[in-house]
């Protein structure tokens, strides 16, 4: 395929792609599970990347067996929040991960938009923390969506925003779910991050430094 021609949008997912608060959620449910003597690993973890807020909370609410109201549900999504926003409160560019700012460049160098598709509730405080707003054509986050990946709704709002087909757009993520997503919306998709988790991508990369845009060529 001659991508230059085809391709017409990158959708970047946000943590764990643009930015290395993957880590920080993961240490705030921690907190909580801790809270709720309910055992939580990093393991455990793999399955709450990509979705919302709320299904994380179901997630870790069911590994401990524990029942609850919706009320008292919500209490706790907001407190695991309060405890993110805290760590992630000194937030700025050096937090950008390794490569991504050579992409961005390259994108706009070929004519390429630049969408976000993100579950995240907090993406535009993020992208304004780490100064990339400015960047994104398109921003698709947790404010804008129903559904959360593998549905892939958020992807499929970001190419409709720009009138283009799945076909002509490349989502890049680092979770299973979100090249699941990939696929269930018949985009294009590169894993970042372990090849064993992300098996299903079209193309992987151990990170966004290892290789640029012009990896796209092996796309068929
Ligand atoms: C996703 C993360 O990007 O956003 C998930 O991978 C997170 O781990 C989800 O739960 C929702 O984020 P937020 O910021 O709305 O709680
Ligand atoms: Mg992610």
């Amino acid at each position: 395929m001659d991508w230059k021609k085809n391709i017409k949008c990158l959708i970047f997912d946000l943590d764990g792609v643009i930015v290395d608060t993957a880590i920080y959620h993961y240490l705030a449910w921690k907190n909580l599970a801790i809270s709720l003597g309910i055992d939580f690993s990093e393991s455990d973890n793999e399955n709450l990347k990509g979705i919302s807020r709320m299904e994380s909370l179901d997630f870790i609410l069911n590994l401990g067996g524990i029942a609850m109201s919706h009320e008292d549900k919500l209490k706790l999504a907001a407190s695991k929040n309060f405890n993110y926003l805290e760590l992630i409160k000194d937030l700025n560019e050096s937090n950008i991960l390794p490569g991504v700012i050579n992409w961005l460049n390259q994108c706009e160098q070929y004519g390429i938009k630049i969408a976000l598709g993100s579950a995240s509730k907090n993406a535009r405080g993020i992208l304004e923390a780490i100064k990339l707003m400015d960047r994104f054509h398109v921003i698709i986050d947790g404010t804008n969506t129903s559904k959360t990946k593998p549905d892939p709704e958020v992807f499929l709002l970001a190419a409709e925003k720009l009138n283009l087909k799945p076909q002509e757009c490349v989502v890049i993520e680092d979770s299973f779910k979100g090249i699941e997503a990939a696929q269930n919306g018949n985009f294009y998709s590169i894993g970042i991050g372990d090849k064993s988790i992300l098996y299903n991508a079209t193309i992987h990369l151990a990170d966004m430094s290892e290789n640029d845009i012009n990896i796209l060529s092996k796309l068929k």
